[in-house]
């Protein structure tokens, strides 16, 4: 298959690319288009045929569970059941975080086919803050199921570009709309009438800002590291395999003090910040550095969150022609505080595939 680049970053293009886009949705067909956190890979949420294409050109299990994605707080009906949408705690976020970074899981309505649920009778639904992406599901007359627009378990996509490399003629378009805002995918929040909540997966938005604006209904509860999720135990917070969002080479999370640099030559540095960067370069003296990326000048995880993704493509691609065994992407513990949460969390997964 060919995969369209459709230009969209000036309304003009935009004004172009759109119709066509939203034409191939309708027709069953796979766009990638930008959102303000990561890049997705669009398909009609009801369609359950096109649904399917999505996990085949992923390459993902049928047990991870699809985000759908609406473009206004009308269509919420659309996607969940009337008993979720009675919910005060589901209104209260969604009042307070959209357009934004998160993604409500909830009883869903039974449009919703299950492939898009992975069977499970819960759907996660969020509303992005970003215009073309809003303009595209307008444009497409459907709630679209969405993905991030990688192959599963691998770096996510922050630019067309990181698209491209991974899902190149596998897929029917790209709209090329610049580099995201964000940087880490939205916060996935369990909502079940009955239950508390439970923060399954750390993102765009900080635990801190959902706890506060939930604690009048009690305290958010957390998914365990690495709960989830294998064939034979799709779990609470599926999708969430310890190991995942991973550059080919591996990624090592070590104490700049004392860093196990066991077998390596070459290696690549991520550090939170240019003083963290100081320090890992003279922890690994001898070795070769050939790349290395500050994610900020002084740890402002805003920031860095925005240029995870892509340092992580970058450092990856300097290590590419470098034996096996022998070259690794080193980083040290990125501090928890606001987003810093979801960037640790993307790091673990990365150095727990390794
Ligand atoms: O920012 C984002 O969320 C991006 C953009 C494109 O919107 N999308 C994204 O989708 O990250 P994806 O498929 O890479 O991650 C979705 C995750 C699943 O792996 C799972 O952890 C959770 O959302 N999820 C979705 N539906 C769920 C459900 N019914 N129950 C539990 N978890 C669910
Ligand atoms: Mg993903």
């Amino acid at each position: 298959m060919k995969t369209e680049q459709l230009r969209a970053r000036t309304a003009t293009s935009a004004a172009e690319s759109l119709p066509r886009a939203a034409a191939l949705l309708r027709a069953g067909g796979l766009v990638a288009f930008p959102t303000e956190t990561v890049y997705g890979l669009g398909a009609n949420a009801l369609d359950p045929i096109a649904i399917a294409r999505i996990f085949e050109a992923k390459g993902r299990p049928t047990f991870d569970p699809l985000i759908v994605h609406i473009a206004d707080r009308a269509d919420l009906p659309l996607v969940l059941s009337p008993a979720a949408l009675e919910d005060p705690r589901i209104t209260l976020l969604a009042d307070a975080l959209w357009p934004g970074p998160l993604t409500i899981v909830a009883p869903a309505a039974t449009r919703i086919p299950g492939l898009v649920r992975s069977g499970l009778p819960t759907v996660g639904v969020r509303l992005p803050d970003h215009d073309l992406a809003r303009a595209l599901i307008r444009a497409a007359g459907t709630p679209i199921a969405a993905p991030s627009a990688n192959l599963f378990g691998q770096l996510s996509p922050t630019t067309a570009e990181h698209v491209l490399e991974q899902l190149d003629g596998r897929i029917d378009a790209v709209l090329l709309g610049g580099a995201t805002r964000v940087g880490v995918e939205s916060s996935v929040v369990s909502l079940v009438p009955g239950e508390p909540a439970r923060l399954l997966r750390p993102g765009g938005v900080p635990r801190e800002t959902i706890a506060g604006l939930l604690a009048p209904f009690g305290p958010l509860l957390d998914a365990p590291l690495g709960a989830a999720n294998s064939a034979d135990a799709p779990a609470a917070a599926p999708g969430m395999s310890a190991s995942h969002y991973a550059p080919r080479a591996p990624l090592r999370i070590v104490d700049a003090a004392a860093p196990d640099l066991a077998g390596l030559t070459h290696v690549a540095l991520l550090a939170p910040d240019a003083e963290a960067l100081t320090h890992l370069r003279t922890a690994v003296a001898g070795l070769q550095i050939v790349a290395e990326v500050a994610l900020s000048e002084s740890l402002d995880p805003v920031v860095a969150a925005a240029k995870l993704f892509d340092a992580l493509h970058r450092l990856d691609a300097a290590l590419r022609d470098v034996t096996p065994g022998k070259a690794a992407i080193l980083t040290t513990p990125y501090p928890e505080p606001g987003l810093g949460l979801a960037i640790a969390d993307r790091l673990r997964r990365a150095a727990a595939a390794s």
